[in-house]
């Protein structure tokens, strides 16, 4: 960030790479945010997004864009593939960004921004935009804090239908890679280590039966963290349910508020629902099954986590606090959600590496 916007409390000028379905809503945020202007895009559809936007410079080509606008900080959402390529041209011009999910496409790719980022010493966010919302963090909190006991394991669901329209409008969707494990699952495992700690091994099943596609539509994950709690969760592109997280916390309009909870954390005395937070426990000790468990409904607050997220990126950018969620845990969650790919595909159980082993450090 440039001097005088650092110091003079200026909005940061910030560019945008990729102006589709996640970038044209960090797009609305940026204008909605009085810390922030638009500074300009980087995307390949030219002329579309420059219909769309025509007070800021459009161009296809990012690093070029970045030499011609010297924005302060960029968001990059652009398809993972690219996401190495363009991370490094704002690592190279000593640029802050916030970085989607999955923070690269391969760990190889992913080790390599981790490793020139640390050398440019940059500070990055990547957008696991979750992190951001007052129902996870209080998850956190209650779990950490033993409202549950000792926790025993986690099971979940996170099922809903994408439309055809999605796949029309990116057919890679259809093939490796573009299916619910790496785009949505990746979300749910980022979750699981923000508040339950790392993932040490992983098993899955893998079914493209509903849809056809190269890719898979459902899967079944078995997962074994750090601390000894073990979890379920069943995941589909292709079936009709109330429970994503999505659905639960109504954090985006187009997805509507179920109000149901997809999460059911249990533990040595007691049990908690995410994300509504519903939290069991029984009257008195020690735990009996002879004893009735009773809930409790407890309320965390409701934001739109985009915002929240480009706030706290605003924050990184100024100096005035740690990330979150830099690069190097990115790649941890990245490695978990590979790993539930190849588990699949192999029917084999994955092993995960401790985060010193990578040379990655933890949340
Ligand atoms: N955090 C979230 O909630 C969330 C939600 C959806 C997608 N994502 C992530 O955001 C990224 C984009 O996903 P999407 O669904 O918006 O995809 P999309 O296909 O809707 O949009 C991608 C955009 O990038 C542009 N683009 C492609 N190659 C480019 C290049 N080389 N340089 C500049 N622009 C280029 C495309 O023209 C398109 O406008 C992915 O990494 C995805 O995983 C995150």
């Amino acid at each position: 960030m440039s001097a005088s916007a650092a110091s003079s409390g200026l909005p940061i000028r910030i560019a945008l790479f990729g102006a589709g379905l996640i970038g044209s809503k960090h797009a609305a945020r940026i204008a909605e945010h009085p810390d922030f202007v638009l500074a300009g895009i980087a995307d390949l559809s030219v002329d579309a997004v420059a219909k769309a936007y025509p007070h800021v410079p459009v161009r296809a080509d990012a690093a070029a864009l970045l030499d011609e606008i010297r924005p302060d900080a960029v968001i990059i959402a652009s398809p993972n593939q690219v996401h190495e390529a363009h991370g490094l041209a704002c690592t190279e011009r000593g640029l802050p960004f916030l970085i989607e999910k999955p923070v690269t496409d391969t760990l190889e790719s992913a080790a390599t921004l981790c490793r020139a980022v640390r050398e440019a010493g940059v500070a990055t966010l990547v957008g696991h935009h979750r992190r951001h919302h007052p129902p996870v963090t209080e998850a956190r909190r209650l779990l950490a804090e033993g409202a549950i006991g000792s926790v025993v394991g986690v099971s979940a669901v996170w099922a809903t239908c994408k439309p055809g329209t999605y796949f029309e409008a990116g057919p890679w969707r259809k093939l490796k890679g573009g299916g619910p494990i790496l785009i949505n699952l990746i979300h749910e495992i980022d979750f699981l280590r923000f508040v339950l700690g790392e993932i040490a091994s992983v098993s899955a099943l893998a079914s493209h039966r509903q849809r056809g596609f190269a890719v898979e539509d459902t899967a079944a994950v078995a997962l074994a963290f750090s601390s000894g709690a073990i979890g379920t969760m069943l995941l589909s592109d292709a079936a009709v349910s109330p429970w994503t997280t999505e659905q639960g916390v109504g954090e985006s309009p187009e997805f509507p508020f179920s109000d149901e909870n997809g999460y059911r954390f249990i533990g040595s005395a007691g049990a908690l629902e995410f994300p509504n937070l519903k939290l069991w426990t029984q009257d008195s000790a020690p735990p009996s099954w002879t004893q009735p468990a009773r809930a409790r409904a407890l309320f965390a607050g409701r934001l739109d986590p985009y915002r929240a997220q480009l706030t706290h990126f605003r924050d990184v950018v100024r100096g005035d606090a740690a990330s979150l969620q830099p690069v190097e845990d990115g790649a941890l969650t990245l490695a978990a959600t590979l790993a539930v790919a190849e588990a699949a595909a192999h029917g084999t159980r994955i092993e995960l590496a401790e985060p010193a082993e990578t040379g990655q450090s933890r949340a």
